[in-house]
């Protein structure tokens, strides 16, 4: 919301208050004394005036957990387990998933209660790239290389999918960089060659990668420059 706004909406404020307390450099946002009316208020921004807090901001939460096979990527769920159950953090009700995984995929989820955050991690705009190991029943050629970089037409969302980057590992093993993140996406995508994935573990999403040191079903916050590398 605009920093006006934020001020105005309060009981204490009408709008010549606002502009001039704006005007008069009494209002901080984040210890920044700030007179762009237009600078945005966040429900984790800090705004004082003078040095009374109109309001404290809640703490932007960051985890990076290892999630492993056997748990829903939901919040609740009447018959499994959910990553949710995986963290030991207070309020966890405020918590979301920034781009699920299948019941039985592992690997890299980010979970925090910064939706601005996690928008720009799954929007499909931000072609931001994510990195699977995958094992296939089936062999796996350079036939499927040329149809990953070609894209694949999804009948239900009516899309092709942006060309994506597949690495022969082995007879039956690849790695798979895709772009998007469409509804059981890499399976349809094998799907295609009849081919069924039998092990699927995200490695990466964009400059975020799964913590080495990190066990299945384990967890970390993530640090500043993970934070802002988003
Ligand atoms: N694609 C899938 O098919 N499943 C996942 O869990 C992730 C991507």
């Amino acid at each position: 919301m605009r920093l006006d706004r934020f001020l105005s909406n309060l009981p204490r404020f009408n709008r010549k208050d606002v502009r001039l307390a704006l005007v008069s450099g009494r209002i901080k946002v984040d210890g920044q004394v700030t007179s762009d009316p237009h600078h945005d208020v966040r429900e984790f921004s800090r705004v004082a005036f003078d040095d009374e807090v109109l309001q404290a901001g809640k703490t932007a939460r960051y985890f990076m957990l290892h999630k492993p096979q056997g748990y829903v990527s939901a919040t609740v769920d009447a018959q499994h387990p959910t990553v949710l159950d995986l963290l030991d953090e207070p309020d966890k009700h405020e918590l979301h998933i920034a781009g699920r995984l299948d019941f039985n995929t592992t690997g890299l989820m980010l979970i925090t209660n910064d939706g601005q955050w996690s928008r720009r991690l799954t929007q499909p705009q931000t072609r931001l790239p994510k990195v699977y190991y995958v094992e296939t029943e089936q062999l796996i050629d350079e036939r499927y290389v040329e149809k990953f970089a070609l894209g694949f037409y999804f009948a239900y969302e009516n899309i092709t999918t942006q060309p994506a980057v597949l690495t022969l590992l082995g007879p039956r093993c690849a790695r798979l960089t895709i772009f998007e993140g469409r509804y059981h996406q890499v399976k349809r995508m094998f799907g295609h060659f009849d081919n069924k994935v039998l092990i699927l573990h995200r490695e990466s999403m964009g400059p975020l990668t799964l913590t080495p040191e990190l066990e299945p079903g384990s967890y970390c916050a993530l640090d500043d420059a993970q934070i802002q590398s988003i």
